[in-house]
């Protein structure tokens, strides 16, 4: 047998801890995960309600054009159902991209660190992946332009950027949008959009029909609260998604993800209280850090990359001590450093004072 090359030398993704696994290890009755940028708050108790009818017709397929969820949606983006396309979280969508437009030859930009995924699926495909790394957190917009030639076929931002939360502003986008060449096609993955609100904030769907070159990636998974169902789209021109779509399984959404993606859309009140809760917690996690002289970047999504004076695997380790998951800057790409999703706000207050007491007792 033989599998591609590029795999022996790939690793499969590492997940965070899981629930179960810490409580036996530590012996604790209660774990909060704050390592996946999940929604604290769950998801709309109108999904809840209604999961016990969607799980009537599972003896059927779905159906593997999403019709009502496409027309929901192009309705709330005011977008074309014809422009929409859904995957398996966005994470497939990702996929589904780098199926249709990466191959050996070819070669595709990104930041780093940003979202692994990029990275993982572009090589699987066989492309040259051309990192630029951050700078201060943000995408170095003018070395990833110099990076791109006539081989490029994908160019990722990825806005605010995961680990390090930081947004990129709308002159910066338009600018890259305005530079880069018709024949590369720019992703902006806003898995993190609802959680936005700085004013300098770019808003993609406005200009969408400007450019024929970008998909905007949006997910339920984040805000929404739906990571376990496992649904996210693309929104881009007819063209792009349709080449897109023979690169997508035929069912790749779920019935019920559809079904509850629906119902979430419903339920604004939901978004608008949980982001609301989550950027006070940000605030005062914010000048919890700046108290005590902790340095972090000004994160506009739901998670906040941390920095620190020791190594962020010792402040993991402490932590998971204490019944907090969290994701270590080691296993990121950003040494000495943690990314901590915004949890609720008594949770937010236990895990500062145990990162308190961890970094006094390094230091006296
Ligand atoms: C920036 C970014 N994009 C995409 C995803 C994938 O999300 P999902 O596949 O759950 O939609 C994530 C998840 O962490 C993310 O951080």
């Amino acid at each position: 047998m033989q599998a591609k090359e590029i795999l022996k030398n790939m690793k499969p993704y590492k997940p965070g801890k899981q629930i179960e696994e810490v409580k036996e290890e530590y012996g604790l009755d209660r774990i909060v995960k704050l390592a996946s940028n999940e929604n604290p708050f769950g998801f709309s108790s109108q999904v809840k309600e209604q999961l016990p009818a969607l799980i009537n017709q599972l003896e059927k397929y779905p159906d593997g054009y999403s019709a009502a969820l496409r027309k929901k949606l192009a309705g709330i983006l005011n977008v074309k159902e014809e422009q929409l396309i859904f995957g398996n979280g966005s994470d497939e969508v990702v996929q589904i991209i780098c199926r249709t437009f990466l191959e050996a030859g070819a070669n595709t930009v990104m930041a780093t660190p940003t979202f692994p995924q990029y990275r993982h699926n572009a090589l699987i495909e066989g492309a040259e992946v051309r990192e630029v790394s951050l700078q201060d957190g943000h995408h170095h917009v003018e070395a990833m332009l110099e990076q791109i030639d006539e081989r490029t076929r994908v160019l990722w931002l990825c806005t605010p950027n995961n680990p390090t939360g930081v947004h990129m502003t709308a002159s910066e986008v338009r600018h890259v949008l305005s530079s880069v060449p018709p024949h590369v096609l720019v992703v902006i993955d806003e898995a993190y959009y609802e959680y936005m609100d700085a004013e300098d904030r770019f808003e993609s769907l406005e200009v969408l029909n400007e450019y024929e070159n970008l998909i905007i990636l949006r997910t339920f998974s984040k805000a929404y609260g739906l990571a376990g169902l496992r649904i996210g789209y693309g929104v881009a021109s007819q063209e792009i998604i349709q080449t897109l779509e023979p690169a997508r399984e035929p069912f790749n959404t779920s019935t019920i993800a559809q079904a509850a993606a629906i119902l979430a859309l419903d339920d604004q009140s939901f978004i608008t209280e949980s982001t609301a809760s989550n950027r006070k917690s940000k605030q005062e996690l914010f000048k919890f850090l700046d108290d005590h002289g902790i340095g972090y970047y000004p994160s506009q999504a739901n998670f906040v990359l941390v920095h620190l004076p020791i190594s962020g695997d010792e402040m993991f380790e402490h932590l998971l001590s204490k019944g907090f998951i969290v994701r270590s800057g080691e296993a990121l790409g950003l040494p000495n450093s943690i990314r901590l999703t915004i949890g609720k706000e008594e949770d937010m207050q236990v895990i500062q004072a145990e990162i308190k007491e961890k970094l006094q007792s390094v230091t006296s």
